[in-house]
């Protein structure tokens, strides 16, 4: 099936956000059109954040932005007509252990914001959709062997271990029955966690940036032994846009975008200790409630459907983190 490398009308939704604003400046480079919606919410971290990244995107020719909740049904109307291509679903609640103060809050955006999504795309006859999913959604198996194996999309993922990580599962399986039964064309990306510059304050790799470079104490959770397959942004995007350019009416396919690269808690204090050149101030704590021990993407499906290959090892990623957190922790 040929796929078009740009001239599309591209929606993105949560365009304002980390993975949202990147994935706009690379279809825009690329030569397509980007309508970005995003609500500013402020529940995980500051709008005034979202809306400063907007108005840098707004300088973007053929960006237009559009200030609208994704549960408002007759304002995502207004957005997704007959000239959308292809809609990328970015906006959510994200977060893992705030999920657990407020799950209710994470089934309305999710779940519901979704499901107006979709619902629209149907009555305007839009069938191809790129979604975000989560690493989350693999959950914790009792007694299971996935601490040295790679997380494969066939996994059942029956056991969510948090509110986020089941409304990210539900989304997969209410996409699914898009597809069985309007045509919906499909690709759920299973994210692994990402960062880069623009990245949530509220994610470990900032929080921890910000507590060294401060010389403030620094909370860890755990005994430092959890593994992450972190996922520099770049990667991600490129995988994104891959699958914008592949996605195709009635295919459904969930795929993990991941970096490949596991390194446990404590090594990643210790890079970004080496990349700060400040020691850290530990305030160690046990493990939270719907953390994971470990992540670690397979990406041969996305390798196969997509042609992604992620490029930024940890240690050049947290050095280009570094490079646009710094002015901003000095400011
Ligand atoms: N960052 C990661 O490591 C990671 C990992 C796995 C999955 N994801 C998923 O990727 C997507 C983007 O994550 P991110 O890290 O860029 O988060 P983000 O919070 O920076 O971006 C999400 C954006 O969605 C917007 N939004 C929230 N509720 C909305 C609503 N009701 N209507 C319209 N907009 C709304 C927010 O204002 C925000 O700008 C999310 O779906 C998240 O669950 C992220």
């Amino acid at each position: 099936m040929a796929t078009r490398q740009s001239g599309m009308h591209v929606v993105v939704t949560g365009a304002a956000g980390f993975i949202g604003s990147h994935t706009c400046e690379r279809l825009i480079a690329a030569g397509h059109r980007v309508t970005g919606v995003d609500a500013f919410d402020g529940y995980l971290y500051p709008a005034d954040i979202k809306r400063a990244t907007a108005a840098e995107l707004a300088r973007l020719p053929g960006v237009r932005l559009v200030e609208a909740d994704i549960c408002d049904r007759a304002a995502i109307a207004g957005v997704l007509d007959d000239t959308v291509d292809v809609v990328c679903h970015l906006a959510a609640l994200a977060g893992v252990r705030p999920s657990l103060a407020e799950p209710l809050r994470y089934l309305r955006t999710n779940i519901e914001g979704t499901g107006v999504i979709v619902e629209r795309m149907r009555a305007a006859g839009l069938h191809r959709l790129v979604f975000a999913s989560s690493s989350s959604v693999y959950g914790i198996v009792p007694g299971d062997t996935r601490q040295v194996a790679a997380f494969r999309e066939d996994d059942p993922c029956l056991h969510p271990a948090s509110p986020y990580a089941a409304t990210k599962r539900m989304n997969e399986l209410q996409l699914s029955t898009y597809r069985d039964l309007f045509g919906l064309g499909v690709y759920a990306l299973r994210f692994f966690t990402v960062y880069g510059p623009r990245q949530r304050p509220d994610m470990a790799i900032a929080r921890f940036t910000r507590a060294i470079a401060r010389g403030e104490p620094l909370t860890l959770f755990g005994d430092g032994s959890s593994r992450r397959d972190y996922t520099f942004i770049d990667d991600i995007v490129s995988g994104v846009v891959a699958a914008i350019a592949a996605v195709t009416p009635g295919s459904y396919e969930i795929v993990n975008l991941g970096g490949t690269h596991t390194i446990s808690l404590a090594e990643l204090v210790e890079l970004i200790e080496r990349t700060v050149g400040k020691p850290a101030v530990i305030d160690r704590q046990p493990s939270q409630p719907g953390d994971v021990p470990v992540t670690y993407a397979s990406i041969d499906r996305a390798r196969h459907l997509l042609g992604y290959e992620p490029t930024t090892r940890p240690d050049a990623g947290i050095a280009r983190y570094w490079a646009w957190a710094a002015p901003r922790l000095r400011a």
